[in-house]
């Protein structure tokens, strides 16, 4: 794994265009088995887990081929087969999605059970209920989860109701229910993230009949087939929150082009009650940060919430914020991993019960750290930009499955990445 190796501190000034959403490209290219015919999509992020769906895609049937930088072709001339790879399936939680699209267009499907990871046990259950309430017989033997369609669909209606939000069980039940002709799913304690919305608005370019996805009631009624479209996915609304935040802790001026202001709604929020200057226009967020922030009090919660995918990332610009900070994560209990890392740096984090305690301290200080997943390496490159001195990045790899350009991006801010491809001794 290689490392970043980067001195502090660094004020970021200049402008950075954010890329396609991954969280949003993902769930799209998992319906795709569904999806007969040609789909074009474009703005697809070039990123390490985009490429690992485009390998799972190919390995059952699937052709797919890059059109240019960031568009993408599907061609599902429906002859899928039912394995998906387990060595690919490792590699990413969310080619589980596949499962449900999979198993309707080819009878049977196998796809293996999602580990674990560093910010938690990452279990399918919800996916697995929702499947079996849409008639699927489902099993799971030796780490790998077997499906078998239903073999008529019943008329009339299911109701699937989630005990806790969750993005990918929303995600992965409401496109299974789009192609069984007949049923109409109706899914209480959807998860309300505009990355669904963007689903719901790519199923029904191709013919699909779902309503209500951004609220927390969602309708689908079943189609016979579903015919590729065209498609554009929406900016990256987590990767314009890390950029809004490295220019804030860095104290510098950053317009980030693309940001969505309305899907940012709870960091702008929080950037309010510190004291972060940004203005909001068409283009984008433009962040010309203060000198002196409050502390802050945040709750870490599913949209319209503070974002998870936000929280390690704000707890090291907290890091150095006069006073006393507290941050709940509500969503993934165990998501601190880089903590630890954060407090090698000279940052003074507690944490108990889900709660990071922030005692803000006068510096960081450069340090070797280690990025424990993609949110974390992104918390550790802004804790990186703030501190005095060099600090080395291992186990880097993790940025590139959801930031794309990301060297390219922060030199044009005006910081000098030196990325070794092995890791720095
Ligand atoms: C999606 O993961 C995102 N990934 C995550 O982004 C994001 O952190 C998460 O949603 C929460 O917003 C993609 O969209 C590809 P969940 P997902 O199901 O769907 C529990 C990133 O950095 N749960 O909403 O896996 C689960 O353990 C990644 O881009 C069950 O108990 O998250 C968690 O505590 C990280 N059983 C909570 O629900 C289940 O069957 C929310 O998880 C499913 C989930």
């Amino acid at each position: 794994m290689g490392s970043f190796v980067l001195y502090g501190p660094v004020t970021l000034r200049g402008k950075v265009e954010i890329s396609g959403a991954k969280n949003a490209a993902l769930p799209i290219l998992a319906s795709i088995p569904l999806i007969k015919g040609t789909t074009v999509l474009h703005n697809v992020p070039r990123l390490e887990d985009v490429h690992t769906m485009i390998q799972i895609l190919r390995s059952i049937g699937v052709k797919v081929e890059w059109k240019g930088e960031n568009t993408l072709l599907a061609i599902n001339e429906g002859r899928c087969t039912g394995d998906v790879p387990y060595e690919l399936v490792r590699k990413m939680r969310a080619s589980f999605n596949i499962l449900g699209p999979l198993t309707l267009s080819v009878g049977k499907a196998s796809v293996a059970q999602p580990g674990g990871c560093a910010i938690g046990l990452r279990p399918v259950n919800f996916h697995i209920d929702g499947l079996e309430k849409l008639g699927f017989s489902v099993s799971i033997s030796h780490g790998t989860v077997h499906a078998t369609a239903p073999g008529h669909v019943d008329e009339g209606e299911v109701v699937v109701s989630f005990p806790r939000v969750s993005v990918g069980a929303t995600e992965h039940i409401m496109t299974t229910a789009a192609g069984m002709k007949g049923l109409t799913l109706q899914i209480n304690n959807a998860a309300q993230e505009p990355e669904i919305e963007d689903l719901q608005n790519f199923l029904n370019g191709c013919g699909a009949r779902i309503t209500g996805a951004g609220t927390s009631s969602l309708t689908v009624e079943g189609v016979e087939e579903l015919q590729g479209c065209e498609y554009t996915i929406m900016y990256d609304r987590i990767e314009a929150g890390t950029y809004l935040i490295a220019a804030a802790a860095t104290h510098g001026e950053v317009e980030v082009v693309n940001a969505c202001s309305n899907h940012l709604g709870a960091l702008l929020e929080v950037f309010e009650y510190m004291g972060v200057n940004f203005t909001c226009n068409e283009n984008g967020i433009t962040v010309k940060a203060g000198d002196v922030y409050k502390p802050v009090k945040i709750e870490v919660n599913p949209y319209p919430g503070f974002p998870t995918d936000l929280q390690p990332q704000i707890l090291a610009m907290l890091s150095t914020v006069k006073g006393v900070s507290l941050v709940k994560e509500n969503v993934f209990k165990s998501r601190f991993g880089h903590v630890p890392e954060l407090n090698r740096m000279g940052a003074s984090i507690v944490v108990e019960d889900s709660v990071a305690v922030v005692e803000g301290v006068e510096e960081l200080t450069g340090a070797p750290v280690e990025a424990t997943d993609l949110r974390a390496a992104a918390a550790l490159l802004i804790a990186a930009l703030m501190a005095k001195g060099e600090t080395i990045i291992s186990h880097i790899e993790h940025i590139f499955r959801g930031y794309e350009k990301v060297i390219e991006k922060f030199r044009g801010l005006g910081v000098n990445i030196v990325y070794e491809p092995r890791d720095v001794e």
